[in-house]
């Protein structure tokens, strides 16, 4: 059996505290005896001192019985462990909260920072030299990298992987833009009961994350074009081989990233290029809108690259960014169609002319040098839902930032996912409801005053108004102008929208209206707003005089969620005092790298 190490013990020698089992020891005022605990409490579990001489990598478990789109991360986990543990290096799994969309009330976003603080903590406070995140559903890699970054160890992402699509009637079906879509038809009186139901079944035929390109798929191909995950990780499907394959090798990769470590802590990995390479990634595969606002969250938490990114950047490269990947909801496919067409190789390929191939990736390699090192496959074109760079499906800009005096500190449309483009450039009466409620209420209401024409405005769904900035931005279309077939509205507010979902519709629109300067706030039924795409912005047709009036007025009404903040408790009360406009992410302001220096 190994001995202890001499340090270990020997009271006028100073102990290795630079990585594996001696880091970061458990305060007790005196170093040899905090050692001396920890050994006994981790020989708890049978490690033997041969073992606990190797550097540490962390494994993240965010399993969950309320996850599904996690179901695989047990074998995951086993993966992981045996390229760790191949590679010469001790694995060790712990766990943090995790995050479902469907089962997060009021939202998952709510409760995105909150994991964030999680992750951060766990891997600041515990002995690991590198750290593999596992997480897959929308808010958890995005949390994660928002702690991985604050944290400064090492980190290496690996996502659970889309789902498989299901079949309805020989027609694939996929959660979640057919979830919606059927929801839709359903409520225009166009799919029958038996179906609604049978629909269910197949919807999420398997484990894993939503099988279209919305904001879980999004982030998978976003890290890939950060440098954190190899090509294959954003894709390969949740149940395949290939995704225990990724598992493994990024158990390896993990060991390795330790040895060179201090080049590879991601606040030196991650520059400036490395996000630009990833809003290029985010607009050229349709990418879900949520994504702009966690990326800005992310940049944020970067110490060196906060404020040298701000929304505006995404419009930059969307004008020179081409939409290549034909994916619902953009598109007609699904992520296992990506899969098969190359995947993220075959797309970074394409992509190279606009892509900053010298930053550097987990590997130690850069993105040029890993591109170098594989072809992609030569799938034949008509099987390929990657368009070559000269021939895009959308010649620019998926997704746009549009301002004016709507929405002064920005809003954000995806464009491709428009289902009628003439209203990209579009003015109209606004329909205003106040609130979820409101809306809920008389929405299909036979008495509501709305014509296909008018604008829908939905109020009070930001950031502090409806904690969570809920997803409730896809305003339906009312049912009486459903049935007459309209499928398409410009549609505005200050909430979110699935990535799964598409429209013309106006999102994150800020200041949002529980706001008092916010004229989102203020808007009311008939006035006229005006959505250019082209040209970027967003206006509404009042006078600055009968602005500044309406928001006096507004002032003289007491209450509200802005101010009722003050006096809540509990983590509900942290996150209404803390949390930022969406342009800054929606994080909580001391999370961010240049701490609290804005107060609302
Ligand atoms: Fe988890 Fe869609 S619900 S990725």
């Amino acid at each position: 059996m190994a001995e202890a190490t001499n340090t270990d013990y020997s009271l006028d020698q100073p102990i290795n505290s630079s990585f594996g089992l001696r880091q970061g020891l458990t305060s007790y005022g005196d170093a040899h005896f905090s050692l001396f605990l920890r050994k006994v409490f981790i020989k708890a579990l049978g490690y033997s001192e041969e073992a606990l001489e190797k550097p540490i990598i962390g494994i993240v478990n965010t399993f969950s019985g309320f996850n599904p789109c996690h179901a695989n991360t047990p074998q995951l986990i086993d993966a992981v462990k045996r390229g760790v543990h191949l590679a010469g290096g001790l694995a060790v799994e712990f766990p943090t909260i995790s995050i479902h969309e469907s089962f997060s009330s009021p939202t998952s976003m709510y409760l995105r920072n909150l994991m964030s603080i999680d992750t951060e903590e766990m891997i600041r406070a515990q002995p690991c030299d590198a750290v593999v995140l596992i997480g897959g559903c929308d808010k958890t890699t995005v949390a994660q990298l928002m702690g991985g970054i604050s944290a400064n160890k090492p980190i290496l992402h690996l996502v659970t992987g889309p789902m498989m699509p299901g079949k309805h009637k020989g027609v694939r079906i996929g959660a979640c833009t057919d979830c919606r879509n059927n929801w839709a038809k359903f409520r225009a009186g166009q799919v029958e009961l038996e179906d609604i139901a049978a629909v269910n079944e197949e919807l999420a035929p398997t484990g894993g994350t939503c099988g279209v390109m919305g904001t879980a798929s999004t982030m998978a191909c976003v890290l890939v074009g950060l440098g954190l995950m190899p090509f294959a990780g954003a894709s390969a499907a949740a149940v395949s081989a290939a995704r225990l394959r990724v598992a493994e090798k990024t158990g390896s990769n993990a060991v390795a990233a330790f040895k060179a470590r201090e080049a590879l802590r991601p606040q030196e990995l991650l520059t400036r290029e490395s996000f630009l390479n990833a809003i290029t990634v985010l607009q050229a595969i349709g990418g879900s809108t949520n994504v702009v606002v966690h990326l800005m969250a992310i940049i944020g938490r970067h110490p060196k690259v906060t404020g040298t990114i701000t929304l505006e950047t995404f419009n930059e490269i969307g004008q020179k960014t081409p939409l290549l990947v034909d994916l619902k909801p953009s598109g007609q496919n699904y992520m296992t169609d990506f899969h098969d067409s190359g995947g993220m190789l075959a797309l970074l390929h394409q992509l190279k002319p606009l892509l900053y191939l010298d930053a550097l990736t987990i590997s130690g390699l850069t993105l040029g040098q890993e591109l170098a090192k594989a072809s992609p496959l030569a799938v034949p074109r008509e099987l390929s839902c990657i368009q070559p760079f000269d021939q895009p499906l959308y010649p620019k800009s998926s997704s746009v930032v549009v301002k004016g005096n709507l929405a002064p500190g920005g809003a954000v449309i995806k464009a491709s996912a428009s289902k009628n483009r003439k209203l990209l450039n579009h003015s109209g009466r606004a329909v205003v409801f106040s609130n979820s409620e409101d809306m809920a209420r008389r929405i299909d209401s036979p008495d509501l005053d709305v014509k296909h024409d008018d604008i829908l405005v939905l109020q009070s769904i930001g950031p502090v108004g409806n904690p969570g900035m809920p997803e409730a931005g896809m305003i339906p279309i009312p049912r009486k102008l459903s049935a007459q077939g309209v499928d398409d509205m410009v549609r505005i507010s200050d909430g979110r929208m699935s990535g799964t979902a598409g429209g013309t519709i106006v999102l994150h629109v800020s200041p949002e209206a529980a706001d008092p300067s916010s004229v989102l706030g203020i808007i009311q039924n008939g006035d006229i707003i005006s959505l250019k795409v082209e040209e970027g912005t967003l206006n509404v047709n009042i006078a600055e005089e009968e602005i500044s009036r309406r928001k006096q007025e507004r002032l003289g009404q007491v209450g509200g969620p802005w101010l009722e903040r003050e006096s809540m408790r509990g983590y509900r009360g942290l996150y209404m005092r803390s949390v930022t406009q969406a342009e800054e992410g929606a994080d909580f302001d001391f999370l961010r790298a240049d701490g609290p220096s804005k107060s609302q």
